[in-house]
């Protein structure tokens, strides 16, 4: 197993797991927040909902549900992240 980053914390994965997998697997439910406010979660799990938006620190914030994890990446919430640079 490897690890990537979630608010600090290592979170181990396995080959070809997505971020919100690992994240569940590891008993993180919450995501953080959504764009609108509300408590971020896996809910669709093909990328459509938008719900899992988490911030990997390359650009625009990805779909954990659809991103593989890759090993020591550092992800956050996606938009408490964008709050904490404005
Ligand atoms: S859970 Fe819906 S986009 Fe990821």
């Amino acid at each position: 197993m490897t690890e990537f980053i979630w608010k600090g914390e290592p979170v181990t994965f396995l080959e070809g797991e997505t971020i919100a997998s690992a994240l569940r697997r590891a008993g993180h439910e919450c995501l953080g927040r959504s764009a609108n406010g509300q408590s971020a979660r896996y809910f669709c799990g093909i990328g459509q909902c938008q719900g899992c938006l988490v911030s990997t620190g390359d650009g625009a914030p990805v779909e954990a549900c659809i991103t593989r994890a890759m090993p020591q990446r550092i992800v956050e919430p996606a938009f408490e992240s964008m709050m904490e640079r404005t």
